[in-house]
């Protein structure tokens, strides 16, 4: 007799939104995590306790760069960072003990420990043996480093090294210039860092609408990042006080380096399954490493897998929608994920946010497509606000006027993006949107307005 219906290894946005919904729909549940605290990698050392940085370095950056333009003059703002991390710390604290409480009111029991698969549905935590119907996998990942890279936390250091600074560095190479290494790039900008980031690629954002990217760049730019782009990092050494970046230029093979007192590695994360037993137990995995799934079922039947552990965006969203859908599936309902609406945000200032196909993938695909601009400049509360960098930009299908993607850059795109994803999930055409009356004045205007210039042109354009 199985002591659970369900345990689901791992507590971050996966397994702990999983847990949640499967003891909501009537299953036995528990949720083994090895942290001292739940919410994952997202909570502890990721999604969160960044923004928390993020909120307080733009903060201080509006202080000390918009504030007198409004007339609002008083004495020079200083950063207290040691304060500035406790204030970081203190939002994790209040949110994972925020997940704990809603285990205790779902009544989920939390397994603490690290769990291994033992036997067909049977884990084992330490010396405890626990068996379930159904495990469900959702260990999440870890950060990777490049060959010729040692990330010691200290001066070489993946993103959680990178929240828990001693002191604000006189400079940083960030490598990589994907979602992390921008939006850490810009929080030390921000508090006085000189940042170099320096990228393999030609381009910033991979897999982001190309002219965001580059509308991105020239904002970040203008704050003071600086960009070596289509730069292979080939190692980092570590002197006394400082360490050397060496990279090939990919157009010349020439070599250079670059001296930082902190070097930021934000090359991308592995899928962590690190002790879990996954070879023993017969879980099929793919090249990459990731535990192989269909309809988020593993090889092995009663084993399941969701989150960054399996293929797909490495998103915290991506996994709590996963986690619902495999606790429905389980529960026995119709779980879904619509894979080809998820949105995707980063955090820096203008922030980016964009959902479904980019102009690059529908020029590959052969769909004709329509492109309805809008500029934030058009825009009168964001004009209001020194927030008229950027625009929005939706993509259409030419004959149905479907809604096919959005890409934007400007004030809260993080949440204007869901109008977007809302109507893609209704299969709604620009036209509905450009139909919708949007509050005046709002930023989501905007969206209206790219909306508009879908069809017959938009009005403040
Ligand atoms: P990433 O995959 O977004 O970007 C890594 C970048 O490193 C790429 O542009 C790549 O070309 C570059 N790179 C690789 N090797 C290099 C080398 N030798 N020299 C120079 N550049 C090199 O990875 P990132 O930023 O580490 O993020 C990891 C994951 O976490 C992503 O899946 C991301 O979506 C997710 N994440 C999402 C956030 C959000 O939604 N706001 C925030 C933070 C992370």
């Amino acid at each position: 007799m199985a002591d659970y219906d369900v345990i689901i290894i791992g507590g971050g946005p996966g397994g702990y939104v999983c847990a949640i919904r499967c003891a909501q729909l009537g299953l036995k549940t528990a949720c083994v995590e090895g942290r001292e605290t739940l919410g994952g990698t997202c909570l502890n050392v990721g999604c969160i306790p960044s923004k928390a940085l993020l909120h307080a370095s733009h903060s201080y950056h509006e202080a000390t760069h918009n504030f007198a333009k409004m007339g609002l003059i008083g004495k020079v703002l200083t950063v207290d960072f040691p304060k500035l991390i406790d204030y970081k710390d203190t939002v994790i604290k209040q949110n994972t003990a925020g997940i704990e409480f809603l285990f205790k009111k779902n009544k989920v029991d939390w397994i603490k420990g690290w769990a291994k698969l033992t036997a067909k549905g049977e884990i084992t935590v330490g010396s405890d043996v626990h068996k379930a119907a159904n495990i469900v996998i959702a260990t999440g990942s870890d950060s990777t480093s490049l060959p010729g890279v040692e990330i010691d936390e200290k001066m070489v250091v993946s993103s959680t090294g990178a929240l828990a600074l001693s002191k604000i560095p006189k400079s940083m190479v960030v490598i990589g210039a994907g979602v992390i290494g921008l939006e850490m790039g810009s929080v030390y900008a921000r508090l006085g860092t000189e940042v170099t980031v320096v990228e393999y690629l030609d381009h910033i954002t991979p897999g982001q609408d190309a002219e965001i990217a580059k509308t991105l760049q020239r904002s970040l730019k203008k704050q003071g990042l600086k960009f070596i782009l289509g730069a292979a990092v080939q190692s980092v050494e570590t002197l006394k006080t400082k360490a050397k970046v060496h990279y090939k230029l990919r157009k010349n093979d020439s070599e250079a380096t670059l001296d930082a007192e902190i070097v930021l590695v934000a090359t991308g994360r592995r899928p962590f399954t690190d002790g879990l037993g996954l070879e023993a137990a017969g879980v099929a995995l793919t090249k990459r490493g990731q535990i192989e799934t269909q309809g988020w079922k593993t090889n092995i039947d009663g084993i399941w897998a969701i989150g960054d552990v399996i293929t797909g965006p490495m998103l915290a969203h991506k996994a709590e929608d996963e986690g619902m859908a495999v606790a429905e599936t389980i529960a026995g309902q119709h779980g879904h994920v619509n894979y080809d609406v998820i949105p995707g945000v980063i955090y820096t200032t203008p922030e980016v946010a964009s959902v479904g196909a980019t102009e690059e993938m529908l020029k590959e695909q052969g769909i004709s497509y329509k492109v309805g601009k809008f500029s934030f400049m058009g825009n009168g509360r964001a004009k209001a606000v020194f927030a008229g960098e950027g625009f929005v930009k939706i993509l259409a299908d030419a004959k149905t006027d479907r809604i096919l993607g959005c890409h934007l850059m400007g004030p809260s795109a993080g949440e204007l993006i869901h109008e977007i994803c809302v109507a893609m999930e209704f299969g709604a055409a620009a036209e509905d949107i450009a139909r919708t009356c949007h509050a005046h004045p709002t930023f989501s205007e905007a969206m209206r307005e790219a909306a508009l210039a879908c069809g017959d042109g938009a009005i403040h354009a």
